[in-house]
């Protein structure tokens, strides 16, 4: 288990100290992450540096946008299967959740489930993890809940004491789109098999669509997506001291239908040198950072790959608009 609950670690050992190492070993992976990115011929960063604490508000903020239709088509289609889902789910679930931001959508299961036990949110966010997970402990005082602090492809293990078929993954967001296929079988293959014989995973997959459509919600009028894209050069700027002018880089969010994935990038848009931590890097006009790729699936593809990753899909619901699915698994062991 060591590693894996940093949040036990921290309560058990001196607080200044373990505090220091955990902020510092987080932030030499930023630079080492930052400097590879920038350093390939290709230049990428990679999607999870998004959430610091302006990244995680941004990130509520085009939740909230009338083009991201991917947040109120997954909470509508929670809210109508939320009987059915607590049904399979049964008595005493305890319910772990992957990357759980603001905790919102989970409500809807905690509303619905059976007397749930035991709620584990994990995010790669610890403040915005934390205040979220206090507020709500506070809204259900007869759940028990226990944040983690963790970047969850780092993996993780349930706590001692739950038995893995009263588990339930919940993974909304489509954030599974995230990873390139074939890591997606790999994140999810890990998972099982870490978790064990009988677990259940609910899982949210944003659905193939209309290009225009797609576009819209990686590029919205408001420029919410721009500022929570540019947010990650921003973040740079402050932590490792780079000297990004966010004036010269634009937001471009393309669907690159034959993939079937939206790609985000950050656009140079001059030859220009950049310092991050001392070191340079350059730029040509039209250069870009590949900042994230979110994939879109079709129901039976997504099937298809749960099931080369050794999950057995037992139902998947999807919106009357077909926009987007959620699909309950099982991990036959
Ligand atoms: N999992 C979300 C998605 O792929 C993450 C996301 C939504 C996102 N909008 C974004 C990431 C904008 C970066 C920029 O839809």
């Amino acid at each position: 288990m060591d590693g894996l609950y940093p949040e036990h670690q921290e309560r058990t050992s001196s607080r200044g100290a373990a505090t220091a190492r955990a902020r510092q070993t987080q932030e030499s992976g930023f630079l080492e992450d930052v400097f590879a990115g920038l350093s390939a011929p290709r230049k990428s960063l990679p999607c999870k540096y998004f959430y610091d604490r302006e990244g995680s508000a941004l990130f509520d903020a085009i939740c909230a946008l009338d083009e991201y239709y991917p947040t109120r088509t997954e909470t509508a289609l929670l809210r109508s299967r939320a009987a059915e889902i607590a049904a399979l789910a049964g008595r005493s679930a305890a319910l772990i959740e992957l990357g759980s931001g603001s905790s919102v959508k989970v409500r809807l299961l905690l509303d619905a489930f059976d007397r749930p036990a035991l709620y584990i949110p994990v995010d790669i966010s610890r403040e915005h993890l934390m205040i979220s997970a206090a507020r709500l402990a506070g809204d259900y005082p007869a759940v028990t809940v226990v944040p983690v602090a963790a970047d969850y492809v780092q993996g993780f293990a349930l706590p001692a004491g739950v038995a893995a078929e009263r588990a339930v993954v919940f993974f909304p967001g489509s954030t599974i789109g995230n990873f390139r296929p074939g890591e997606a079988i790999g994140f999810l293959r890990g998972l099982g098999t870490r978790l064990g014989r009988g677990v259940r995973l609910l899982v949210g997959v944003d659905l193939r669509k209309d290009k225009a459509v797609l576009e819209a919600a990686y590029d919205d009028a408001r420029g919410i997506t721009a500022a929570f894209n540019l947010n990650l050069l921003a973040r740079i700027n402050r932590e490792l001291d780079g000297t990004f002018d966010l004036a010269r880089f634009a937001h471009r969010a393309l669907y690159n239908e034959l993939r079937g994935r939206i790609e985000m990038h950050l656009v140079s848009l001059a030859d220009q040198t950049v310092r991050v931590g001392g070191r340079a890097f350059r730029f040509h006009r039209g250069e870009t950072i590949h900042t994230e790729n979110s994939y879109k699936y079709s129901v039976g593809g997504f099937r298809r790959l749960a099931a080369r990753a050794g999950w057995q899909a037992e139902r998947s619901w999807t919106d009357p608009k077909g926009l987007f699915s959620l699909h309950w698994m099982v991990w036959p062991g």
